[in-house]
């Protein structure tokens, strides 16, 4: 608990101020002394680049949130465009995809989106008008901002976009996109609901992998990983091999662990403890000082000091150290 507070503590102060903090217990660090560093990336804060398997189990994980969808219209041979960039009607006349005929996805869960156009306007139904042509007029997204993503089994790129009304999207003509198709489809280039899908752009961070899994199973993905990807033998390893410093990305959200707004997951704090009182025993084996620095608001260094008389083993300075600062 004591521990749990202390790193807390340390959110508040590197949150509040976000500039290079520097704590040394009783001394300055030793001006000789070199840090020889390894970055813990990935761990604390998810980069799907670092660890992309954490994503295989994500339900329609073409899909997650910030996703960059263009789409072509199979009967006009055309891209839907956001006139405008936002603010008026979308249609289905640009030769050519680039800002305004891209849609960034805001993922609800596996099945339900909202699309974001270039002024950052969301698509829905026009609802001030006719209740069925799509504009991209909304600052918010509402339930008639929210859409269904249908793939076709057989070839991932061509989709239907199911609207809030139960209809499906058509280009029914290069300058008229409605939400009134009803029913089925053989997927062929005569059908105006079919679209031919291209992902221009993807994001794989801690928001897509919590919020692709979803309440019910990002905490369980997200704890495991925490307690497997890093353990204490990997801080072994890395003293053991000459090293006395490790660099551990964290994210704000961490600052109100164990409940940070979602789709974060709690948690990650307690390994944070853990690589607290890991890197103690790993790079104090005997008495020493430490010092952490935090150099922005989301990294934080932890590394080894001058040999220094205090009690045994360094872990609980720092953790003393935090309760010792208060925010200016
Ligand atoms: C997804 O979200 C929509 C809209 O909020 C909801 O109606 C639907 O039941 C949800 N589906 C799942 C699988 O959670
Ligand atoms: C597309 O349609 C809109 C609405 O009619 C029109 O203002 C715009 O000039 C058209 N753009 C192109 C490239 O045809």
């Amino acid at each position: 608990m004591a521990i749990l507070f202390s790193t807390k503590q340390l959110f508040s102060i590197c949150i509040i101020l976000s500039f290079m903090l520097s704590f040394s217990y009783g001394r300055s660090p030793n001006p000789a002394f070199r840090i020889k560093a390894v970055n813990l990336g990935g761990w604390l804060v998810t980069e799907g680049w670092i660890k992309p398997s954490l994503f295989d189990g994500i339900p329609n994980k073409d899909f997650l949130d910030g996703t960059q969808l263009q789409f072509k219209s199979v009967t006009v041979g055309k891209y839907l465009c956001a006139e405008n960039g936002g603010g008026t009607i979308v249609v289905a006349n640009r030769t050519s995809a680039s800002g305004w005929e891209t849609f960034k996805l805001w993922r609800i869960n596996e099945t339900n989106f909202h699309f974001r156009v270039f002024n950052k306007q969301f698509i829905g139904l026009d609802t001030n008008g006719n209740g069925i042509d799509i504009v991209a007029e909304s600052n918010t997204p509402r339930s008639s901002e929210t859409f269904e993503i249908v793939r076709n089994s057989n070839d991932l790129s061509r989709v239907r976009i199911k609207a809030p009304n139960g209809f499906f999207l058509q280009a029914k003509t290069e300058e008229l996109v409605t939400a009134d198709y009803e029913g089925a489809t053989s997927w062929g280039d005569d059908d105006p609901s079919v679209f031919e899908m291209t992902i221009a752009g993807r994001m794989q961070g801690e928001f897509q992998v919590t919020n692709g899994y979803g309440p019910q199973k990002a905490p369980q993905v997200m704890r495991k990983h925490w307690s497997t990807y890093i353990v204490e033998d990997d801080f072994k390893f890395i003293a053991g091999n000459g090293l006395n410093a490790v660099r551990i990305p964290v994210g704000w959200w961490m600052a109100s662990d164990p409940t940070p707004p979602a789709p974060y997951v709690g948690g990650s704090l307690r390994a944070l403890d853990n690589a607290f009182t890991w890197a103690g025993y790993a790079f104090f084996p005997v008495p020493s000082d430490i010092t952490i620095s935090v150099t922005t608001s989301q990294d934080l260094t932890i590394m080894g000091g001058p040999v220094h008389n205090t009690p045994k083993y360094g872990v609980p300075k720092p953790m003393m150290l935090w309760s010792q600062h208060q925010c200016p």
